[in-house]
C-alpha cells in the first residue's frame, strides 16, 4: 500500500467515531469493530504497510497510526458500554412488574349455605355443652321406627313415605334413630346433637327427597319440659336474634310424650303478622317432646330414674327462615348466582 498519509488516517478516525456512535445494537457494533479494527480492516492494513514507507515518514505515521488505533478502540469500548446499558434497561423495562397495581382477585370458594347453617346450629349446642354424634343413613326398620315406638300401621312406615332397601333396611326418614343408637350404647347423662342427611319420598317446592336434620337428645335425672323450653329458647335467640321468642304447641310424635311443635316469633315482622308468617306472627321451626317411657324401655334405661327431652329440626327450613330463601330447591341446583350470596 503506497502513499499512506496523516489525512488518510484522520479520515478513518473520524468515520469510525461517527459510526460507533450511531450503532444501535451490540451486533451492529461488533460488525463495526471487525470493519475498523479487525485483521482485514483498512487501518490494520495501513499499519501493516508502514515498513514499505520511505524511511523518514515511518516514525511519524507509525505514532499517529497507533494513536488513531487506540482512540478507536477506546471509542468502541465506550460505545459498547452505552449499548449494554441501554439493552439492559430495555430488558428490565420489558420484564417489569408494577407492584403498585391492584392484584387480581383469586376466586375463593366457601361452604354451602346448608353446611354453614348446620355448623351454626352445632356451634350453639356445643356452646351449651352438647356432644356431636353421627349415625348411619342406611338404617334398620328397628332403629328408625320400632324402637321409636311407631305402631305397626304408622303411615310413615308405608312405601309411600319411606325409601326401603329391603323389608328391614331403609334410608332413615329422620335423625331420631341416632337417639336409639346412642342410648343403646351409653348410659345417661346424655347431652348430644346428631346432624345428618335424611330421606323421604317427597319432591315439590317445600320437600326434597334428601334433606338435613339436627337431632337433639338430653337424658338425665330430673329433666323436665321447662328444661326443653329453656334450651330451645336459648337456641332460638342465638340463631335468630335476642328479640326472638318461642312458643310450644301440643303435637304428636310416637316417641315423645308429651310432644310439641315449637314456633319462633316471626323475624320478618317481629311477630306483628306478615306474609312470611301468614299473619300469625309465628314460624314453626322444629318438633320436640319428652322422651316416651316406651322408648326408654327399648334401650334399657329406667324411666323411674331418668327422664329426657328430644328435638329435631330441618336444617333447610332453619336456613330458609334465617336467610330469607323462598324455594327449597335453590339449595340443590348449584346455581352459583344463588350460592355466592352467602
Ligand atoms: N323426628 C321428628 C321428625 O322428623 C322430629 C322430632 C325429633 C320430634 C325429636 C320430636 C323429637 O319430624
Amino acid at each position: 500500500m503506497q502513499g499512506l498519509t496523516r489525512p488518510d488516517l484522520k479520515q478513518i478516525y473520524e468515520r469510525g467515531l461517527r459510526d460507533f456512535e450511531t450503532a444501535r445494537t451490540l451486533a451492529e457494533l461488533e460488525d463495526l469493530r471487525v470493519r475498523y479494527l479487525g485483521r482485514k480492516a483498512e487501518l490494520t492494513n495501513l499499519l501493516r504497510s508502514i515498513p514499505e514507507l520511505p524511511q523518514q515518514e515511518r516514525p511519524e505515521v507509525g505514532r499517529f497510526g497507533n494513536l488513531v488505533k487506540r482512540e478507536l478502540e477506546q471509542a468502541l469500548e465506550s460505545a459498547r458500554k452505552d449499548l449494554e446499558q441501554a439493552e439492559l434497561a430495555k430488558g428490565l423495562e420489558k420484564d417489569r412488574v408494577d407492584v403498585t397495581l391492584p392484584g387480581r382477585p383469586w376466586p375463593l370458594g366457601h361452604l354451602h349455605l346448608i353446611e354453614q347453617t348446620r355448623r351454626e346450629i352445632e356451634d350453639i349446642f356445643v356452646g351449651l355443652g352438647y356432644d356431636v354424634v353421627q349415625g348411619p343413613e342406611i338404617e334398620t326398620d328397628y332403629h328408625n321406627f320400632e324402637a321409636l315406638n311407631h305402631p305397626e300401621d304408622h303411615p310413615a312406615r308405608s312405601l309411600h313415605d319411606t325409601f326401603f332397601v329391603d323389608e328391614t333396611i331403609l334410608l332413615r326418614t329422620h335423625t331420631s334413630p341416632v337417639q336409639v343408637r346412642v342410648m343403646e350404647q351409653q348410659p345417661p347423662p346424655l347431652y348430644l346433637i346428631a346432624p345428618g342427611k335424611t330421606y323421604r319420598r317427597d319432591s315439590d317446592a317445600t320437600h326434597t327427597p334428601m334433606f338435613h336434620q339436627v337431632e337433639g337428645l338430653v337424658v338425665d335425672r330430673g329433666v323436665t319440659l321447662a328444661d326443653l323450653k329453656g334450651t330451645l329458647d336459648t337456641f332460638a335467640k342465638k340463631m335468630f336474634g335476642e328479640e326472638r321468642q318461642i312458643r310450644l304447641r301440643p303435637h304428636y310424635f310416637p316417641f315423645t310424650e308429651p310432644s310439641v311443635e315449637v314456633d319462633v316469633s316471626c323475624m320478618a315482622c317481629n311477630g306483628q303478622g306478615c306474609r312470611l308468617c301468614k299473619r300469625s306472627g309465628w314460624l314453626e321451626i322444629l318438633g320436640a317432646g319428652m322422651v316416651d317411657p316406651n322408648v326408654f324401655g327399648f334401650v334399657g334405661i329406667d324411666p323411674e330414674e331418668y327422664s329426657g327431652f328430644a328435638f329435631g329440626m330441618g336444617v333447610e327450613r332453619i336456613a330458609m327462615l334465617k336467610y330469607g330463601v323462598t324455594d327449597l330447591r335453590l339449595f340443590y341446583e348449584n346455581d352459583l348466582r344463588f350460592l355466592r350470596q352467602f
